[in-house]
Order: structure tokens, then C-alpha cells, then sequence
């Protein structure tokens, strides 16, 4: 193969790594002509501690384009063609970075350290027991506080092989929002030719760690959050889920979807049964709030998680991940107090997430895959967007 340009040899291995991802898409996807597309970088505003921002704009071959910035990794839009060929923004979010600084559920964030919640923020590791910061009723959630969304990370563009993207690091000390250990986090975000987002995470410690990092984008794939989610088509190819209590911390039990609104096996509507509100789980989550446990039909690396297809503008979103569940987050606490791009108030469920991530509270639960990083070991996982559009 020959590389177009790097930076450096991460960035060649970064670039091996997702061409070996793309040979696990079907082969119709697959395209092997180098990268076409551009990758800008501009400043984007000043924290109110001083800290200066950036902001990252990826183009590809075929105009799709990801604006980034390094104040939480944040993806601040996604314009993709509908089936016409028209560009939208397909994700939520603010103009400028005032509205992410002032009030921001998580909005297209990198999240970290550990994503999702930890019961009453206490786990216990190697024989110690750790008290994390509380920020959600009783439970920990997606970092604490200050997480990974709330953090200005270093920032290098790049084009290469596979596309043009934006390699963003952080590092976490010792002791941050009450984790062990000093946290070395890397993510990366491509645009491909293949019209893919494809974000890499890497992690080393110098202390045992839980680390469950994820990307928190909310979708709506009408285009400009103009209208609620519940009309859009989802598939998750999971047998079973993870229930949880009324703080949305898991029992444990790992419960199959069959019989229930959690069955999205095949092709449903969101809406069609999210206010089920006879079923407990729906009630605990005010709708879709839950980790479904992927089925990876016993194959290692990544693994189709999770179709969308948005029936009005025809487009489509694929989710592949190499890791174990998936948080499928319906919008359920937006409520219209948020008015976000151009002067578009985002009411109950205008945007949904995929969150790729391990189980909620796995610290606590040995029967859960383990979100346990150890010094000399390497945090790896991959999740794949992959946006294109159907014909009726
Ligand atoms: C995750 C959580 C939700 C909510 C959103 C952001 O999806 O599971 O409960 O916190 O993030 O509001």
C-alpha cells in the first residue's frame, strides 16, 4: 500500500488498523483509492479560565463533512446527504462553544473517563475501596464532573490512506474526579472515502483503572433537529439487555429482549412502543435509557451493533464496534429548554444516542465484561458510523 502523507509511524499503524477494519465491511463498501478529502483547522473561542479552542473540519471525496473541537473532543456537526442529495446536519448541538460551556447534556462528547453510570460512585479494586464524584442523583455518570466532555484535548490533524482526521489526546492524573492512576487517553476520529466516522480509542495507566470510553453524538437523521426521533427505523442486534433500577444503575441480570419494546431485532420504529409505560424498564427510563448486550455470534473485532434508517430523507446510519454493549439513549430528558443550532429548540426525544461502550456499573458486577485497565496493558476499541441512504 502506499501512504499519501503522515505525520508520523502512530499515525501509519493508526492508518493499517482502519484499513483492517474497513476488510471487515461487506466488500460492495469497500474502496481502496487514496483519501481526497481536507482537513482544516480554525480557532473556535476562549474558555472563561482563558484556555483557547479549535476546531477541526473534515471534508471527504464526497462532501460529507465533521465538525470537531478540542474543548471535549466535541463533534459539533455531520452534514451527509439525504436521497436527493441534499446536505443536512444529522447531530445536536450549539453554534458556538458559550452554549456548550453554559448547559450541555453531553452533546457529541467524548466521554470518559468511565461512560455510563457507577452505583453511588463507589467500586472497589485490588482490596481498596474509591469514592468518585456523584453527579447524578446517587450515581456517578459519564466521568463525574468534570469528564473528558469538559477538558480542552491536544489536537493533530492528519490525511492518509484511509481519510482525513483529527488524533485527539489527553491525559488524565492521578486522582481525577477520584480514579487511580495517571489515564493516557488518545481518540481518533476518520472521515473515509467510504463515507464512514471511525473513532479509535486508546488508553494506557499507570495505576489499575476502570476505562469505558465513549462517543455521546445525538443523531437525528431528518436532518437540522427540526422534529422528534420517533418516526426513525432502528435495528440492534441484541438478544438481550441489561435492566436496570429506577437510578438506571444495572440489577445484574442480563434479560432477553424477546416479548418486550427492547426487541429491536428488526427494523422498528423508536416510537412505536417507547411509552410503554406497563413495562417497568420503559418507566425507569422515561423510554430508551438501557445497554443492550451485543451479539457478536462469538467473532472478535468489529461487529454490526446497531442500523438506522430515517424513512422522509432516506438516510441511513451503521454503527460497528468491537465492544460488547450499547447504550441506546432515546432523548428522553431534552424538553424543549434547550435551543441549540440556528434557533432550533430541541423538544422531548429530537435526537437519539448510540453509545458503544462496556456494561453500566461493571465495576460492581463480576458477571460483566471487565472495564479493568492495568499498567503495561493497552485500551483499544473502534465504533463505526457509517452514514448512506436507502430508496424507497
Ligand atoms: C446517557 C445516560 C442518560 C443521560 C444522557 C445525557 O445516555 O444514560 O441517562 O444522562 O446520557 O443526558
Amino acid at each position: 500500500m502506499t501512504m499519501v502523507r503522515h505525520r508520523s509511524a502512530a499515525l501509519v499503524l493508526l492508518a493499517l488498523a482502519a484499513q483492517r477494519a474497513c476488510a471487515a465491511r461487506p466488500a460492495a463498501t469497500r474502496d481502496h483509492s487514496p483519501a481526497t478529502g481536507r482537513v482544516t483547522r480554525t480557532p473556535f473561542g476562549t474558555l472563561p479560565d482563558g484556555q483557547a479552542v479549535e476546531l477541526l473540519t473534515l471534508t471527504n471525496a464526497h462532501g460529507i463533512e465533521v465538525r470537531a473541537m478540542t474543548y471535549g473532543g466535541i463533534i459539533l456537526s455531520v452534514r451527509a446527504p439525504d436521497r436527493t442529495g441534499r446536505l443536512d446536519d444529522i447531530v445536536l448541538g450549539y453554534d458556538s462553544l458559550e452554549g456548550y460551556v453554559r448547559k450541555s447534556p453531553y452533546f457529541g462528547a467524548i466521554v470518559g473517563r468511565v461512560g455510563n453510570r457507577i452505583a453511588r460512585g463507589r467500586f472497589t479494586l485490588d482490596g481498596r475501596s474509591y469514592a468518585l464524584a456523584t453527579n447524578n442523583g446517587p450515581n456517578h455518570l459519564h466521568g463525574g464532573i468534570v469528564g473528558f466532555d469538559k477538558v480542552v484535548w491536544a489536537a493533530q490533524e492528519f490525511r492518509s490512506d484511509s481519510g482525513v482526521g483529527v488524533v485527539f489526546t489527553h491525559t488524565s492524573p492521578d486522582g481525577d474526579e477520584g480514579y487511580p492512576g495517571t489515564l493516557r487517553a488518545r481518540v481518533t476520529y476518520t472521515l473515509t472515502d467510504r463515507d464512514e466516522l471511525v473513532v479509535d480509542y486508546h488508553a494506557t495507566t499507570d495505576r489499575a483503572t476502570p476505562v469505558n470510553l465513549t462517543q455521546h453524538t445525538y443523531w437525528n437523521l431528518a436532518g437540522d433537529g427540526r422534529r422528534d426521533v420517533l418516526g426513525h427505523e432502528l435495528m440492534i442486534a441484541a438478544d438481550s439487555f441489561t435492566p436496570v433500577d429506577s437510578t438506571l444503575i444495572p440489577t445484574g441480570e442480563i434479560a432477553p429482549v424477546a416479548g418486550t419494546p427492547f426487541d429491536f431485532r428488526e427494523l422498528t420504529p423508536i416510537g412505536s412502543r417507547i411509552d410503554r409505560r406497563d413495562d417497568q424498564q420503559i418507566a425507569h427510563g422515561g423510554g430508551y435509557d438501557h445497554n443492550f448486550v451485543l451479539d457478536r455470534r462469538g467473532a472478535a473485532g468489529l461487529a454490526h451493533a446497531a442500523r438506522v434508517v430515517e424513512p422522509t430523507t432516506g438516510r441511513t446510519l451503521d454503527v460497528y464496534t468491537t465492544e460488547p454493549g450499547v447504550q441506546f439513549y432515546s432523548g428522553n430528558f431534552l424538553d424543549g429548554s434547550i435551543t441549540g443550532k440556528q434557533g432550533h429548540v430541541y423538544q422531548h426525544r429530537f435526537g437519539f444516542a448510540l453509545e458503544t461502550q462496556h456494561f453500566p456499573d461493571s465495576p460492581n458486577h463480576p458477571n460483566f465484561p471487565t472495564t479493568i485497565l492495568h499498567p503495561g496493558e493497552e485500551y483499544r476499541s473502534r465504533t463505526v458510523f457509517a452514514f448512506a441512504v436507502t430508496r424507497p
